[in-house]
């Protein structure tokens, strides 16, 4: 609503001539047809990229709306003013292609089109800050041009655009050296950069409603940034400059010391739940992609019609946006009082008979609190294995999203149930009728 009327305002400007409106309906009807069709197409798991896209395009969209309102300030005679306008052109364009590659490269490593491990470069910190000290740089050529639109356009311009060059490698490196559990801070970053980038468009075309738009979306997406930072115990800085998953040689040699794994059955996993007082349910990304929510959701009925204690346990950075559990199990009606955060259930595993891991992997590795080598060490995890005996739906012996082996599924007290986890708990479902 907020955006029909801001489209139908435009409409209304004094400075939109005549001949701009077949343009502007052109625009907002060819913009309105592709968002309309992207929308109604995508699954809901490939929703984070379909948000990083977007988020590409409010960077590009700040880049050129920059770019193209530089030359006006030729025409600013008061100098105040004209600093001003300086300096928004220069930080809007900055934090818009920042965003742009930034996002691009988000885009294509969760559309897995790019490898998710992170990119590190030797000297990837030098680069970086090689790469800051060239936009100071630049900065400081920019600014010092005079003159008239003439002027700005053959003197100033080429340090511009010299300056977007630098941003757009600085936010394709800054994404690419990040990987594995650390995209959600990243995607959650890059929406907030992209509500700064429209801020500064705001300024530069002097709309207050982009600034309050784009401000709301900026310091909203940093404080999530933050939150989620803190629940995978990671400092802002050190996601953003530290290279995550950079031990991946560990790995290989604690895989090799790793146990038998034992399967199980649907028959098995039905006897198992019947036999428990307290069941704890762990979605996670397998669950969206299987679609697993409404089944789990009549089976949990069912135990809880039997007296059996049943609770869902929520990691914060499970499936791949912030909430997707959460969305997924209100989609399936799963009672609000009976879904848990991390925090708030993590102590219960030990007096827990079953727990059920539904396509979760990353966020029940307990090699994250075990295992200094491993690449995701140190980020809170649901910790299953002390419960009497965890079950783990999935459909092979395939890594999570952040490409690291899992201990938890070679541990004696864990049963694996392999198949599409719709399908098990189809079967596990019309067993327990
Ligand atoms: P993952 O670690 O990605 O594991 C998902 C597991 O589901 C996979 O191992 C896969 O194993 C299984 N699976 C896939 N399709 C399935 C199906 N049809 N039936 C049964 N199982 C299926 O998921 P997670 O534990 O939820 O952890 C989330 C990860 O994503 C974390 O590393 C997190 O940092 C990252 N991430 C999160 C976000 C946010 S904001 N939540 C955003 C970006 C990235 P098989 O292939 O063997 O079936």
């Amino acid at each position: 609503v907020g955006m029909a009327i801001a489209v139908v305002a435009t409409f209304f400007d004094s400075r939109i001539t005549s001949n701009a409106y077949g343009l502007l309906v052109a625009a907002v009807l060819a913009g309105g047809a592709i968002g309309a069709v992207v929308a109604a197409r995508i699954a809901m798991t490939a929703m984070p990229q379909l948000v990083a896209g977007f988020h590409s395009f409010v960077g590009l969209a700040a880049v050129l709306v920059g770019i193209n309102s530089y030359v006006e300030t030729g025409g600013i005679v008061d100098h105040a003013a004209r600093t001003v306008h300086l300096v928004e052109v220069f930080l809007g364009v900055f934090i818009g292609a920042v965003t742009f590659t930034g996002s691009l490269v988000a885009f294509g490593k969760l559309q897995a089109i790019i490898r998710s491990r992170p990119l590190l470069l030797p000297g990837r910190h030098v680069l970086n800050i090689l790469l800051v000290v060239g936009t100071v740089v630049l900065g400081y050529l920019f600014f010092g041009v005079e003159g008239d639109k003439a002027a700005m356009l053959s003197q100033g311009m080429p340090w511009l655009l010299a300056m977007t060059l630098v941003a757009f490698v600085l936010g394709w490196h800054l994404v690419m050296s990040i990987g594995g559990a650390d995209m959600p801070v990243v995607v959650s970053l890059l929406n907030s950069y992209s509500g700064w980038a429209a801020a500064a468009t705001g300024f530069l075309l002097e709309n207050d409603l982009l600034i309050i738009t784009g401000a709301l979306v900026g310091s909203s997406g940093a404080i999530l940034s933050y939150i989620m930072c803190t629940a995978m115990n990671r400092s802002l800085m050190n996601v953003v400059f530290g290279g995550f998953g950079a031990h991946e040689g560990k790995m290989a040699a604690s895989t090799a010391e790793a146990g038998e794994v034992v399967a199980t059955t649907v028959e098995e996993v039905a006897g198992m739940l019947e036999d428990a007082k307290e069941v704890i349910v762990i979605p996670g990304y397998g669950m969206a992609v299987a679609r697993a929510q409404h089944p789990i959701k009549e089976i949990s009925d069912k135990l809880r019609a039997r007296g059996i204690k049943v609770r869902f346990a929520i990691h914060p950075v499970a499936g791949r946006l912030p909430g997707h559990m959460n969305v997924l199990l209100a989609e399936a009606n799963v009672p609000y009082d009976i879904v848990f955060e991390m925090d708030e259930i993590n102590g219960d595993f030990s007096h827990t008979d079953v727990a059920l891991v539904i396509g979760a992997n990353d966020i029940v590795n307990p090699g994250a609190l075990e295992d200094p080598g491993s690449p995701i060490y140190g980020m809170p995890v649901l910790e299953t294995w002390k419960a009497r005996t965890t079950v783990v739906l999935k459909r092979s012996m395939a890594a999570g999203y952040a490409g690291v082996e899992n201990p938890l599924f070679y541990k004696e007290n864990t049963r694996m149930l392999f198949g599409d986890a719709k399908k098990s708990l189809d079967a596990l479902l019309a067993l327990l009728n």
